[in-house]
Parts: C-alpha cells; sequence; structure tokens
C-alpha cells in the first residue's frame, strides 16, 4: 500500500480517486482536515475497504512512525500543505508549521522507518514530494518557461515555504539518501478544487451572481494545468523517477488570469443558457508581492517518463464546469459557515 497525506484537499482526493480507479492497491490517507480538508471529496469511497482514513498531522511523528510501522507503506506521496497564497499573506504561521516544520517531521519519520527496511521493501520504498512552479518566483514576459535547473527566488510566504521544503526534501536524499523525488507543478483546476482559488471562486461568485474580483489588471499569466493531468504524472513519477530527481508539471496552457475568467463565463453561459457572467467582471485591488508571470518546461517529465497533459484548457474548462454545476450540494457545503469570513478578511469592503 501506498500512504498519502493531505488526501482529503483538492489534488490529494483527486489523486486518491484515480489511484483506486487504476489499481487496488491500497491507500492509508493521514490528513489533518484543516478547513480545505473535506471527508466529503471521498465520500464515494465510504465503504470501500482499500482506503484507510486517519485524521492527523503530518508534524506528528509519533503518529507518522506508528502508521509506517503499522501497514509498511512502500511509498509516501506527501501534498499535505497549506496552499493558498492570499491567505499566506495574512497570515503565514500556519505555513511554515505544516509546510516546514510538518514535511521535516514527515521526513524525518520516514528515514526512521526507511532504515528498518530491507530486500525488497528497502529497495522499493519512494518518498514522492508535491510542490509548485512557485518557487522559482516570478518570470519575465518573454523569458523561457521554468526548467529543473531554474533557481529557486520564492516571493510569497506560501512559496518560500514550500521551497524550504523542497530544500530539505533535497538534503535528505543527499545526506542519508531517502530516496526522495520531487514534483513541481504549475496552477491546477478541476472538480473538488475549494472556491478561495481563482478558478472555483469564479463559478461560485458567478453561480450566486456576485462580482468575479480581479486582481490587478487581469494580466498575471498562470500555466493552467487539469488536475487528472498532475494525477498521471505523480503516478509516473512515483513508478518510474530516478530517485532524487525533481520534475516540472506544467500544461502548456499560458493565460493571463482576465482570459481565464472570460473563458469560463463563456463556458458557463453554454452550459447554464442565461448566465450571462461576463458583466460581473470587478478589478479590485492587487495582491500583494503579486508574481506577473508563471509558466513551465515539461519537457523532461515528457522525455524521460512519456508523460503529457491529456486536457487542453478549453476541454478541461468545460469538465470542471460541468462538474461544479453537477456538484451544486458539495459547493453549498465548502461554502457555509468559515468561508465567509475568509471572503470578507481578502475581499475587504471591494467586493459584497
Ligand atoms: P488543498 O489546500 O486543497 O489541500 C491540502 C490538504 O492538506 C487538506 O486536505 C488539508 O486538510 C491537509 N493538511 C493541511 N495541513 C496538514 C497537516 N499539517 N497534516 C496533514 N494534513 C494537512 O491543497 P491542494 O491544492 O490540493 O494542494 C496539494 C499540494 O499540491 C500542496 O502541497 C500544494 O503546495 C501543491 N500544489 C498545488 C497546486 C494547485 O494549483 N492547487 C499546484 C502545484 C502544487
Ligand atoms: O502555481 C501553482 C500554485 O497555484 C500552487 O502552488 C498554489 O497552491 C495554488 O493556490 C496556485 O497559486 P496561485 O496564487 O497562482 O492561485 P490562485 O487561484 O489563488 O490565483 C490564480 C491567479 O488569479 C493569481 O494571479 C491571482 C489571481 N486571482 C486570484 C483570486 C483568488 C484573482 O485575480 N482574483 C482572485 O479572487
Amino acid at each position: 500500500m501506498i500512504l498519502v497525506t493531505g488526501g482529503a484537499g483538492f489534488i490529494g482526493a483527486n489523486f486518491v480517486l484515480d489511484w483506486l480507479d487504476c489499481s487496488d492497491e491500497p491507500v492509508i490517507n493521514l490528513d489533518k482536515l484543516t478547513y480545505a480538508g473535506n471527508l466529503g471529496n471521498l465520500a464515494s469511497l465510504k465503504r470501500d475497504t482499500r482506503h484507510i482514513f486517519v485524521r492527523g498531522d503530518i508534524g506528528d511523528r509519533n503518529l507518522v512512525l506508528h502508521l509506517l510501522s503499522l501497514y509498511r507503506p512502500r511509498a509516501i506521496v506527501n501534498f499535505a500543505a497549506e496552499s493558498h497564497v492570499d491567505r499566506s499573506i495574512h497570515g503565514p504561521a500556519d505555513f511554515i508549521a505544516t509546510n516546514i516544520v510538518g514535511t521535516f517531521a514527515l521526513l524525518d519519520a520516514a528515514r526512521g522507518y526507511w532504515n528498518t527496511l530491507t530486500g525488497n521493501e528497502l529497495a522499493q520504498f519512494r518518498f514522492v514530494h508535491i510542490s509548485t512552479d512557485e518557487v522559482y518566483g516570478s518570470l519575465e514576459p518573454a523569458a523561457a518557461p521554468f526548467s529543473e535547473t531554474n533557481a529557486y527566488a520564492p516571493n510569497s510566504p506560501y512559496s518560500a515555504s514550500k521551497a524550504s521544503a523542497d530544500h530539505l526534501v533535497r538534503s535528505y536524499q543527499h545526506t542519508y539518501g531517502l530516496p526522495t523525488l520531487t514534483t513541481n507543478c504549475s496552477n491546477n483546476y478541476g472538480p473538488r478544487q475549494f472556491p478561495e482559488k481563482l478558478i472555483p471562486l469564479m463559478l461560485y461568485n458567478a453561480l450566486a451572481g456576485k462580482p468575479l474580483p480581479v486582481y490587478g489588471d487581469g494580466g498575471n499569466v498562470r500555466d493552467w494545468l487539469y488536475v487528472g493531468d498532475h494525477c498521471a504524472a505523480i503516478r509516473m513519477v512515483l513508478e518510474q523517477g530516478r530517485p532524487g530527481e525533481t520534475y516540472n508539471v506544467g500544461g502548456n496552457a499560458e493565460i493571463a488570469n482576465i482570459d481565464v475568467v472570460r473563458t469560463l463565463c463563456r463556458v458557463l453561459g453554454e452550459q447554464k443558457p442565461g448566465c450571462d457572467a461576463e458583466s460581473l467582471i470587478t478589478f479590485v485591488k492587487d495582491r500583494a508581492g503579486h508574481d506577473r508571470r508563471y509558466a513551465i518546461d515539461a519537457s523532461k517529465i515528457r522525455r524521460e517518463l512519456g508523460w503529457e497533459p491529456s486536457e487542453t484548457f478549453e476541454s478541461g474548462i468545460a469538465r470542471t464546469v460541468a462538474w461544479y454545476l453537477d456538484n451544486a450540494g458539495w459547493l453549498a457545503a465548502v461554502t457555509s459557515g468559515e468561508y465567509k469570513n475568509w471572503i470578507s478578511l481578502n475581499y475587504a469592503a471591494e467586493v459584497a
């Protein structure tokens, strides 16, 4: 079996669901269930004995060691993190605690367990760490996309915490020989993404007839990847990646935010006739320290592992809009309670 951390969040839950669609190998899912963790994401696995859910913190070394010695997983895939840049600007402490200190505790427990392994168990063990393209900083308009050899230059507390974690992972491989692999991926979108991130926030607001708050001039560029394609890349890195390597993962889909939002409005109008969301677009105060452009050069993972995204932005966004329209109950559940406090803190008086 494998141990997945953060498997109740957006990418982690998609990974667990896809994993169990593709294989019968069981998953232990360790998740703290922060505001971003949602067992509703895994409702279809309720009676599935291949999925073992444990509520807990990756920073709890004793708990992790207990799970490792009890279940003896062949791999750890670490998704657990605080993941939202705007939250890291309002309150960085949780990002340091989970993304740096928590990743350190998880790595150290993994090393303790790995040291006890012999034979095939030792040869097969892998620690896959899921990271972000934001560790590389911001690109000038004409600069080449990020490759694995770009220097790290993180600009937000979130990206700095992820960069720190990546360095710790690297050091555990270099110093102790722990067989680690790191993926640095671009912006994901798709089903089950919490509506604090651009695409689901815009969808939620559009459906509610609320303003669509585009930061600054809307010209910031991201490289969008459908979440299922990211999950496929991680499975390939786990099975075929070379320990000690990092792999950049991206969607070949560099798009300015304003164009993402306009496309979303158009697709929403196509799938929900009569919905005219474009008129709701509102330009609001920019994010502090807002990185202008990210873009990924994914040629290494394509060349070495044969991975390529299967969805275009157009096809992925159509699937995403359809999922949100079909899952109004999911959206209503995650936007009750605490969600409203976050919206009023981040958007202050600018957006009702
Ligand atoms: P998310 O915020 O949706 O989910 C994070 C999950 O981690 C939640 O289920 C949460 O409960 C859990 N968690 C948080 N702190 C924990 C702790 N201390 N112990 C155990 N569990 C904890 O995040 P996501 O968007 O699914 O991102 C997953 C990973 O992928 C993160 O490491 C993120 O940095 C990385 N990543 C995300 C994107 C993206 O576009 N969303 C892109 C590249 C990389
Ligand atoms: O690049 C990978 C990263 O992508 C991941 O590591 C992060 O976990 C993930 O959250 C994401 O970070 P971003 O900051 O790029 O994603 P977000 O969805 O928050 O914002 C995308 C762009 O949209 C960004 O330029 C800010 C802008 N934006 C966002 C929000 C929430 C707006 O214009 N308005 C908004 O309300």
